[in-house]
């Protein structure tokens, strides 16, 4: 909210000129933090308006010629998999590792899909409809290992669960202010290993991923030599002011002590539903958990809805009703949601 009012003052007192006297300081700012989240440098970062078109950049510099498939789990968010199965005119195979439970995919499953044809493994760290936290590392050494690179699309993991982007030996990973990083709709953020990057050339692009981008040269094209290449045209910048405070929340109590603190929310909620008997998709181990607690039920989004009349918020997936606590949120609050889906629930009967 405040960024959001900065940003109107310096519009009003500034106007266009405030694109290279402080809006460019912004984004350069939110470029750094996130760096320093995920450890990584301010270069390897771009911005981007959302994960798809952050991914539909990144999907149009990969050579299939050699390497014509792509790996993903049958539990990705959808608009991973979209970006490559667009591409089957183009003789791009998507293949799928598939979830038993529609809890976890083993990560050995990878193995028995991913060979030397693998051009990438593109996958979710955090399975948004169970929750489950994926061995990004394990996954990342079979994917190497078979001379392919590896995505993470982190949009439910980034700013709850701790990641190192070195550690985890991660080639992209693409996320979004709009979850655990409290920054609002409107933009995604991408990494990009510092090695790669030169040799990645979208052909899907704009004035913002020019390496002269303010000589406004028309008939001449050279990429930025840093992750900024895949950026395109200009971007939200409310949206920046709104994730930049976003942001310095999650560094001021540090995305290790959030995590503690979501994780005992979490499993405190489990155990609170299961105690009612409801069927909870959740993770055997607390530590593959995350903070989306999703409970099996028959209409959530009437349930969601009744909670929203009790100034509850929730939301749902199919067959679905998913919680999800945040720091903020405490252990008596979770007490009273779970009493009002109780309620609720009784009163369908
Ligand atoms: C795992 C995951 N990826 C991506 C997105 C959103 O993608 P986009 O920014 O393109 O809307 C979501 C939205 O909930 C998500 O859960």
């Amino acid at each position: 909210m405040q960024g959001i009012a900065q940003f109107m003052e310096t519009w009003n007192e500034w106007g266009a000129h405030a694109w290279y006297e402080i809006w460019m300081g912004e984004i350069a700012k939110i470029k750094q933090k996130f760096a320093t989240i995920i450890g990584a440098d301010p270069d390897e970062v771009a911005i981007a308006p959302n994960v798809s078109t952050a991914l539909s950049s990144i999907a149009s510099a990969i050579d299939y010629s050699q390497r014509n498939n792509v790996v993903l789990a049958d539990m990705d968010f959808p608009t991973l998999a979209y970006q490559w199965l667009v591409k089957k005119r183009l003789g791009v195979e998507c293949r799928f590792v598939e979830s038993a439970d529609r809890v976890y995919v083993p990560p050995e499953l990878f193995e028995s899909v991913v060979d030397d044809r693998t051009a990438l493994v593109a996958t979710s760290r955090v399975f948004f409809t169970s929750g489950y936290i994926q061995d990004i590392r394990k996954i990342a050494d079979i994917a190497h290992k078979n001379g392919s690179y590896i995505l993470v699309d982190d949009y439910q993991g980034t700013g709850q669960i701790p990641l190192n982007v070195d550690a985890m030996d991660i080639d992209f990973l693409v996320t979004g202010t709009l979850k655990w990083l409290m920054g609002g709709p409107g933009l995604a953020l991408v990494y990009i290993r510092e090695g790669l990057i030169p040799q990645l050339h979208p052909t899907i692009t704009g004035w913002f991923g020019h390496r002269d981008q303010l000589q406004f040269k028309t008939r001449e094209f050279e990429f930025r030599a840093d992750a900024a290449r895949v950026e395109m045209g200009t971007p939200a910048v409310p949206a920046v002011y709104a994730a930049n405070g976003g942001l310095d929340i999650v560094q001021e109590i540090s995305v290790e002590q959030i995590c503690e603190r979501t994780r005992y929310l979490t499993n405190d909620l489990i155990a609170q539903a299961r105690e009612h008997g409801w069927t909870v998709r959740a993770p055997v181990e607390p530590e593959q958990r995350s903070s989306i607690v999703m409970v099996q039920i028959e209409h959530p989004e009437e349930v969601v809805k009744a909670l929203v009349d009790r100034n509850i918020i929730t939301d749902s997936r199919p067959g679905l009703l998913r919680i999800s606590p945040y720091f903020y949120n405490t252990i008596e609050e979770n007490a009273i949601v779970i009493d009002a889906i109780a309620e609720i629930l009784a009163s369908r009967k």
